[in-house]
């Protein structure tokens, strides 16, 4: 959360940094703010609460000169949102300023300290405290920015990624990472920093990704040098060539992310299929598991660690491995994970499933489990990003950005993975046999044209149902076996996008407490596809229309029994069970989409929320 962007080379800084800033305002819409050494050699910063549309309106009428600047979009941790809390921010003298993503754990105590040598802060942020920190070295130690960075970064504990300019040297940019990502592009005679690359693509494709510990030295017209924090020796710059293009990261027609994201999703599961399952449906190729067969093989469990979306596709991710490997497999939310002593045992294989690979909860939970001598195996969607780089071996979803909050294709890209997993592992040992391998890789194959069937069939019929249950103030969802994670991610969508209160439930379990909640006003969506527990499904459907209940079915296509009982239908074709969740996700993230327009919800940005939670 929060996005950081920096600019220096030839070209009038603030248009690259305000078009950087929409492009990460999916990390954080709090504030947002500029800083830029103008050409009268002044350090100016604008910034304002509010999106960045905000601060443009704030920054129109002044000097927005200057080829060096930085800038940030915030997702507030220290203090509420507002202009005074918002990046970038100043130094004592107000020589230096400074953009930051991440939280000092320590800010209060180096505050104290500072104040104590009479040092005054305007915000209650613990960024403007490491900037003073940065001064007070520079000033006390008479050294060069470089050198109080390097040791101000000894003395700050937690997360960062920092930019900062000097105003008495317009010819640099010093950005320093721990924990928090940052992604430095290199042009023609021109650098650009961001927190990821979706603000660089449109300048160029050669990007080089600071690790954990780096502080980069980004000089105008000279070479990037990278250094080692600690040591102060220089690092190796490794450049990375980006596979992502501009129309990726636009709505394409689309009125949000999130509508253009859902309908993208039978072109990227065909990616994330794309040279993994053969066409005759008997092989599978993952080479990341592949590679590392006799790990797979031997392990006696499986710990899969996950936040929101992304835990509810481990649920079924734990299914699958379970039902076809026959290896136990134990679903976490990386948050409690990593703070609760857990026992990993050598020869676990831990899973860090996320969209972002940069979620802090799980990319600290899978460090504690490396720690602990497991394996560490990532699933992520963005290349480069920080799980990635930090596990064994890994699958990439490759289902392009994802700039909705709402996670959508990044969900079935997830459950496409574990699917192929579980078939693969299961080959590997000899728990899937031949037939069911190809049925169930066949189907894989066969993903993306039905999802596109469902939109042909459903997608109108979804909008005007959507119609009818926007006023109602609670949901309940529910489903069993492979379909209960899916009920679990169908509330969730609706409460993060329209901000009406709904609960995924197991549908049997609803008889233990939630019946009760149960009455005219309160409808229930149930997943009640044909699979093993069918006939439960149907008795809980009934169950909830005796308590005068409304109910809106997701169902396979030519039922007849549920149609009966249900208020509202809505087909999916059949498929093998362990693949439902692929088909019974589309009409319930194009049900809460729908919801949340007609309540005139910010669909792609929803209140208190970012893409990327990069802080605990
Ligand atoms: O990037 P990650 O998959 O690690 O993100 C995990 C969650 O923050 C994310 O899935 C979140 O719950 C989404 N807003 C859900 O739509």
């Amino acid at each position: 959360m929060c996005g950081i962007v920096g600019y220096i080379g030839q070209r009038r800084a603030y248009d690259i940094l305000v078009q950087g800033l929409h492009r990460l305002e999916y990390r954080g819409y709090d504030s947002s703010g500029v800083a830029m050494i103008s050409d009268a050699a002044e350090l100016n910063i604008y910034k304002s609460k509010g999106k960045v549309e905000a601060l443009e309106h704030f920054a129109a009428n002044k000097d927005l000169s200057g080829t060096i600047g930085i800038a940030h979009t915030r997702w507030a941790t220290h203090g509420e949102p507002n202009d005074t809390n918002a990046h970038p921010h100043f130094s004592q003298s107000g020589r230096l300023a400074m953009v930051h993503n991440g939280t000092i754990e320590n800010y209060s105590v180096l505050k104290k300290a500072l104040s104590a040598h009479g040092y005054t802060f305007v915000s209650q942020t613990d960024t403007e405290v490491a900037v003073q920190l940065v001064e007070y070295i520079m000033d006390t130690n008479h050294c060069s920015l470089f050198d109080a960075m390097c040791e101000a970064t000894k003395r700050i504990v937690g997360a960062y990624a920092f930019a900062v300019i000097d105003r008495q040297n317009p010819n640099q940019i010093i950005a320093a990472r721990q924990s928090s990502p940052l992604v430095i592009g290199i042009g023609e005679g021109e650098y650009f920093l961001a927190s990821d690359a979706t603000p660089i693509i449109e300048y160029t494709n050669k990007v080089v990704y600071l690790d954990d510990g780096d502080i980069a030295v980004i000089d105008r017209g000279a070479e990037l040098k990278v250094f080692d924090s600690k040591t102060t020796s220089k690092s190796r710059v490794e450049i990375t060539e980006l596979q992502m293009s501009i129309e990726q990261l636009e709505k394409g027609g689309y009125p949000h992310f999130m509508l253009k994201e859902i309908f993208e999703q039978p072109k990227t599961l065909a990616d994330c299929i794309s040279g993994r399952v053969s066409a005759d449906g008997k092989k599978i190729t993952l080479s990341g598991v592949i590679e590392h067969r006799s790990k797979f093989l031997k392990t006696k469990r499986i710990i899969i660690v996950a936040c929101g979306t992304s835990w509810h596709a481990a649920l079924i991710g734990k299914h699958l491995i379970e039902e076809y490997c026959r290896i136990p497999v134990v679903v976490e939310y990386a948050s409690e994970f990593r703070y609760a002593n857990p026992v990993v045992n050598q020869g676990d294989i831990l899973i860090a499933l996320s969209q972002s690979g940069e979620t802090a909860d799980t990319l600290a939970a899978l460090e504690l489990a490396k720690s602990r001598g497991a394996f560490v195996f990532g699933i992520c969607n963005v290349i480069g990003s920080s799980i990635p780089r930090a596990t064994h071996s890994g699958c990439y979803i490759h289902v392009g950005p994802e700039i909705g909050v709402a996670s959508t294709k990044a969900f079935t890209g997830q459950v496409t993975v574990l699917a192929m997993m579980a078939m693969l592992i299961g080959q590997m040992k000899g728990t899937v046999d031949d037939a069911t391998l190809e049925r169930v890789a066949t189907d894989i194959r066969r993903v993306p044209t039905l999802i596109k069937d469902i939109f042909t069939k459903n997608d109108k019929k979804i909008e005007e149902l959507a119609k009818i249950f926007t006023y109602a103030h609670n949901f309940l969802y529910l489903g069993r076996g492979y379909n209960y994670p899916s009920a679990l991610e169908g509330a969730l969508k609706l409460k993060e996008i329209s901000y009406i209160h709904a609960e995924g439930y197991p549908a049997a379990e609803m008889k233990h407490g939630t019946i009760a909640l149960i009455d005219n006003d309160m409808p229930s969506v149930v997943i009640a596809i044909k699979d093993n527990v069918y006939e439960k499904t149907v008795n809980n459907i009934q169950q909830v229309k005796a308590r005068g209940g409304k109910v809106v079915a997701i169902v396979t296509e030519g039922d007849t029994i549920v149609a009966q009982m249900a208020d509202y239908v809505i087909e999916v074709p059949e498929i093998s069970e362990c693949l439902t969740p692929l088909l019974t996700a589309i009409p319930l993230q194009l049900l809460a989409y729908y919801i949340a327009v007609n309540k005139g919800r910010n669909v792609d940005q929803p209140r208190n929320l970012a893409k990327s939670v990069t802080v605990e």
